[in-house]
């Protein structure tokens, strides 16, 4: 669903994507980890071409990644992706919040989109806030919002970078039992996180980057307890001690 083949990224003199190659199946959940720094928010920026690359392919579903244009708005419509910060719009219902992408970019009818959007509401468990706007709702609540944002869109994959670390931590478990959900239910997903628990749960490969690149990668169980270079053991070392 997802190839990345020889990708080189700079900013300036920082060499911040190395020689990704990165082959992510249908229906796979991949787990990225590693220090700050290290380009896990680039290498999901450069998915849905947030970020443009100097060197190397992308392909989403076996297409190269469009350049600009109608091409480029669908690429995106296809790639889901939920930020941190949820970036839902202010003066906007949920339920609108969540139409928006399908009436505007999937040309969806009001009807539709409103139908559909109240379904996706049910199924991240806030069907009951749809007329609310963001500010009146908890953060995990609008981070449900978001990933139902990005469901709507029907992707073929979806992106994750850090989704609750913004979250206070009695929140953070609702999130994760969405995208739980959502991995069990087949979607390809790219998740940056640093829950252990969810990547033992839900991931079929965890990868570790460091310095621009992926130093290693294996099954969650694999990885956890045995994992290879003295970067992950580090790194692993300084996360599960706290
Ligand atoms: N727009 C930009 N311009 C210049 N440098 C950037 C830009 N975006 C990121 N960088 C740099 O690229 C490197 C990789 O950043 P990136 O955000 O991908 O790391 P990360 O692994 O997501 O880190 P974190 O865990 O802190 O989110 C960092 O050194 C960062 O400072
Ligand atoms: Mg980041």
């Amino acid at each position: 669903m997802v190839a990345m083949r020889g990708v080189q990224k700079h900013f300036g003199s920082l060499h911040v994507l190395q020689d990704i190659e990165l082959e992510v199946a249908r229906g796979e959940v991949v787990v990225v980890i590693g220090p700050s720094g290290s380009g896990k928010s680039t290498l999901c920026r450069t998915i849905n071409r947030l970020e443009t690359i100097d060197a190397g392919s992308i392909e989403i579903d076996g297409r190269p990644l469009p350049e600009e244009g109608k091409a480029l708005a669908d690429l995106r419509a296809d790639v889901g992706m939920v930020f941190q910060s949820f970036n839902l719009f202010a003066h906007k219902t949920i339920r609108e919040n969540v139409t928006l992408g399908p009436i505007r970019v999937r040309k969806a009818s009001k009807a539709d989109a409103d139908r559909r959007a109240d379904e996706l509401l049910e199924r991240v468990g806030i069907q009951a806030q749809a007329d609310k706007y963001p500010a009146q709702l908890s953060g995990g609540q609008q981070q449900r919002v978001a990933i139902a944002r990005a469901l709507a869109m029907d992707p073929k994959v979806m992106l994750f970078d850090e989704p609750t670390s913004a979250l206070d931590p009695e929140m953070i478990k609702e999130v994760l039992d969405v995208m739980v959900d959502l991995a069990k239910g087949g979607m390809t997903m790219i998740v940056v996180t640093h829950e252990m628990g969810f990547a033992r749960t839900a991931a079929d490969r965890v990868l570790f980057m460091a310095d621009g690149r992926i130093v290693e990668q294996n099954t969650p169980d694999q990885f956890f307890t045995n994992p290879e270079s003295d970067r992950a053991k580090d790194f692993l070392g300084k996360i599960l001690k706290h």
